[in-house]
């Protein structure tokens, strides 16, 4: 079953939608079950300043990238590289087993956008 935080973020997620002034997006889809997530992400100062998430996922998909979204923002780029699949799912009090494939989708998305801002930045 799902634990109280899963249900609490899937019912009412943070951080949904489109960032239109995003520095940055990162798209991945889950070869488990064919499922896709986009994170956008605001850079100011080298830090996170804002971020949503766009799903077309499951329960526990969009309950992991409402927990991944308030789990990186305000931190720097660095910092928020270093959120892993499990740090999101710890944070949710875990995930039922077969539901664990979906915490990936948020923290790899995650993790692709940071890329490639650095990656568009670095010769700035
Ligand atoms: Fe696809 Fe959960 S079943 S992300």
């Amino acid at each position: 079953m799902y634990s109280e935080k899963v249900l609490e973020h899937f019912k009412n997620p943070r951080n949904v939608g489109e960032l239109e002034d995003a520095d940055s997006e990162g798209t991945v889809g889950n070869p488990v079950c064919g499922d896709m997530m986009t994170m956008y992400i605001k850079v100011k100062d080298d830090r996170i300043e804002d971020i949503k998430f766009k799903t077309f996922g499951c329960g526990a998909a969009i309950a992991t990238s409402s927990m991944t979204t308030e789990l990186a923002k305000g931190k720097t780029l660095d910092e928020a590289l270093k959120i892993s699949r499990k740090d999101v799912a710890e944070a949710l009090d875990g995930l039922p087993p077969v539901k664990m494939h979906c915490s990936n989708l948020a923290a790899d998305a995650l993790h692709e956008a940071i890329k490639s801002y650095k990656e568009k930045t670095k010769n700035e």
